[in-house]
């Protein structure tokens, strides 16, 4: 029997266990909930290795190979390998005849290294896989070494997956996302059957029809039990991901960057690393797999210096007015004063000056590239307008994006090369605009210079960073596709950006939410969701937003009504209580409010400016009561170092109640918080400003009479299992509770 070692990683509620040999890829043996033994006691892992414990059926080959962290091609490995190289159509196959590891622990996280070598191949890889132990995320990336000879053929990479990992044999569904412009975030549910599950996105951005994640889900799986794996690709270009049912029966999923043909060729001695593949898996369902995301994405965010050497944190995240659906390219200086004006007077707290301040920008025809103020709308440069903004208590903030040109605008005309384009292809524009070869020093050096100016002269503190077509004819000065070489461009450019600016903030947008990842976090603090201000809509949106992504870098507006890009409406308190999910904005006219209406939307930035710390620093659940109605709920931020225990307790709640439809049974379904600890009494009171406005024919309703009144208590228990009796609301109605401990 070989010689095998079984290394296994423990988090706070999931485990991973693998077998090691000096010999080949170490193997998988398992990924799923906490194993509360070591591994080492289960007899099977001792005393069996993999290979042992396999039967091989007569038909096959005696070498019958488990699924690995780096399968290679066509040496017992049938179903789809971790990578994909040749060189000049030869060394395809491989599989690795000598590894070691390294494992390491440091503060939180548990380290495993492989350093694998197929010497036929004539590759190495580096895996690296590491357990946040507080956490339980999960990440890998791969590094590709060519090591032939000087003077053979570069080796071509046509996948590289970031990571390969099991899943449990159990997934019966996957849940990925789908949508459109101002519809992102749709859910998808896919049947986990023979096959594989795959989508890939090829648009040099992640695209409003694809997330670059998803979650494999047990048939115990729901929104708070269940094991539930997720999965995302930390990178802001192309992306596969994929789930496939083995031979064996076991499932194994692969993340990587989607790779065009010839996009990456390794000459001798070359390396390539993949982009991180963050992964989880929770025994309390898609919310524990959301915390888990949660807490990786706040340990990206850099608030001040990249470094961090500043120790700076987050600040409040001070609530927006956007200029866009409110005077899109019309603007007056008059006009947008008086708007500051009166945005300052209701609390808006920073003042962003969208698209429109740039010349020739009368509409979406022209000016992109040349990022300097329009000196007929604003001959005196923005800094009046700015320093008015400031004067009257806000932050302001500047529209730009730097990766487009128009063809009609002076750096075109001046460097048409510069546009990603091929030579013979008839120009492609989208929203009539070209890409920029962000891989060229030149184009870079020329944005940072313009970006820099505007920074330095201007007090912006806050740049909205939009990208606003999908790459097409990506191919690069060297004639390769560049899909990946403009990712990488983009995010050198903001690293630059960040470095000589830190402390100016940066949200990234991509007509909305094409461009969510967590590969671009370190560099932006808040993601534009989607172009949809419509309410309704957007509540799924922002449910599929923040089943990832914490609610503090989640753009939510108060858009106008009917809304733009729907055309449906919905009353102010239904907008403001959809947009209190996240770091919350205005973003239409408010000048055309009367006096009362100004006064209600100033009630709800007061209720967001009094629970921000709590939505933006804690835990999140989502829940659905069934009928319609759906709710959020936050909680405190815990002590990472509590014990399990303690660390579950849950002193204070938010919960934002939502009906979407209409109401369909005469009860309506009873709110259930299944975070509540049975022995503990609450207090339940709502704290929306509708609070004591009669629901629809709720007046004999004496339970909820108490909590208007915030006299209202029960146990965790009976919160937990029976459930809080809500009132009959009207569709698109919101409400706002808040729990405290007795
Ligand atoms: C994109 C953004 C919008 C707005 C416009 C401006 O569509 O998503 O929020 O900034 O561009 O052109």
């Amino acid at each position: 029997m070989t010689t095998s070692i079984i290394l296994e990683l423990h988090g706070k509620h999931s485990s991973l266990v693998l077998e090691f040999s000096p010999s080949e890829a170490p193997l998988w043996r398992y990924w799923g909930k906490k194993l509360h033994s070591r591994a080492k006691m289960h007899a099977p892992y001792t005393l069996f290795n993999q290979r042992a414990a396999r039967s091989v059926q007569p038909t096959n080959l005696e070498f019958d190979q488990p699924l690995s962290t780096c399968v290679g091609l066509g040496l017992g490995w049938f179903s789809t390998p971790s990578l994909a190289i040749h060189r000049g159509g030869k060394d395809c196959f491989v599989q690795f005849n000598a590894a070691r590891y390294e494992q390491s622990h440091t503060g939180d996280v548990q380290t495993l290294m492989f350093h694998l070598t197929d010497s036929i191949a004539q590759i190495e890889v580096l895996q690296v896989l590491s357990l946040n132990t507080k956490t339980d995320v999960l990440l890998m990336k791969t590094t590709l070494h060519n090591i032939s000879p000087q003077g053979t053929e570069p080796l071509d990479v046509q996948w590289l997956a970031a990571g390969t990992l099991p899943l449990d044999t159990q997934c019966s569904t996957v849940q990925s996302y789908k949508g459109q412009w101002a519809n992102e975030f749709l859910v998808c549910r896919d049947a986990l059957l023979q096959g594989t599950w795959r989508r890939d996105t090829r648009r040099g951005r992640n695209g409003h029809d694809q997330f670059a994640g998803s979650l494999a889900l047990t048939p115990e799986s729901n929104l708070h039990h269940g094991l539930t794996y997720g999965m995302h690709l930390a990178w802001s270009g192309n992306h596969t991901q994929l789930i496939e049912r083995l031979p064996d029966g076991g499932l194994q999923l692969q993340m990587g960057e989607w790779l065009a043909p010839g996009e990456i060729r390794l000459a001798s001695g070359e390396q390539c690393t993949t982009p991180e593949l963050v992964a989880t898996c929770s025994p309390q369902g898609s919310n524990g797999v959301a915390q888990s995301f949660h807490a990786e994405a706040r340990s990206r965010l850099k608030w001040g210096k990249l470094d961090g050497s500043d120790g700076a944190t987050m600040r409040s995240r001070p609530v927006h007015i956007n200029t866009w659906e409110a005077i899109y390219f019309d603007h007056k200086p008059e006009v947008l004063l008086d708007l500051a004006t009166q945005s300052a007077a209701i609390g808006v707290e920073r003042f962003v000056l969208d698209d429109g301040w740039f010349p020739a920008r009368s509409d979406d025809h022209a000016g992109l590239g040349d990022w300097w103020p329009d000196a007929k709308k604003y001959p005196n440069g923005l800094k009046p307008l700015a320093l008015e903004v400031e004067r009257l208590g806000m932050e302001f903030g500047l529209w730009v994006e730097p990766e487009m040109v128009n063809p009609d605008s002076d750096l075109y005309r001046n460097h048409p090369d510069w546009a990603l384009q091929i030579n013979g292809r008839p120009m492609q524009t989208g929203r009539f605009q070209l890409v920029l070869d962000m891989a060229r020093r030149d184009v870079q050096d020329y944005l940072f210079e313009k970006m820099d100016v505007l920074l330095t002269e201007t007090p912006i503190k806050y740049l909205k960073w939009d990208m606003n077509r999908d790459l097409s004819a990506a191919i690069g000065q060297a004639g390769h596709a560049a899909y990946h070489s403009n990712s990488q461009g983009f995010y050198d450019l903001l690293i630059r950006i960040r470095t000589a600016h830190p402390h100016v903030e940066i949200e990234s947008c991509a007509s909305g939410g094409a461009r969510i990842d967590m590969g671009v976090l370190p560099y932006v603090q808040r993601y534009w969701a989607s172009d949809t201000n419509d309410a309704l809509s957007r509540i799924g949106v922002q449910r599929g937003f923040t089943q990832f992504l914490p609610p503090e870098v989640m753009g939510a507006h108060v858009g106008p009504t009917p809304a733009h890009t729907t055309g449906r409406t919905q009353a102010l308190p239904f907008r403001a209580a959809v947009a209190l999910q996240g770091h919350f904005g205005i973003e239409f006219d408010v000048r055309t409010m009367d006096t009362n209406e100004k006064s209600e939307l100033a009630t709800w930035i007061d209720l967001y400016k009094s629970i921000r710390h709590v939505v933006h620093e804690g835990r999140t659940w989502q829940g659905d009561c069934g009928d319609g109605v759906v709710w959020q709920a936050y909680a405190p931020k815990i002590d990472v170092d509590a014990t399990e225990d303690d660390g579950q307790i849950v002193r204070r709640l938010i919960v934002m109640v939502y009906r979407l439809v209409p109401i369909g049974h005469i009860q309506t379904p009873a709110l259930r918080l299944p975070m509540l600890q049975a022995e503990n009494q609450y207090n339940v009171r709502r704290i929306d400003p509708q609070a004591g406005k009669v629901f629809h024919h709720t007046s004999p309703y004496a339970v909820f009479s108490q909590i208007e009144a915030g006299t209202f208590e029960s146990s965790g228990e009976w919160l937990a299992q029976s459930g809080l009796p809500l009132p009959r609301m009207k569709a698109e109605q919101a409400m706002v509770l808040e729990l405290n401990l007795v």
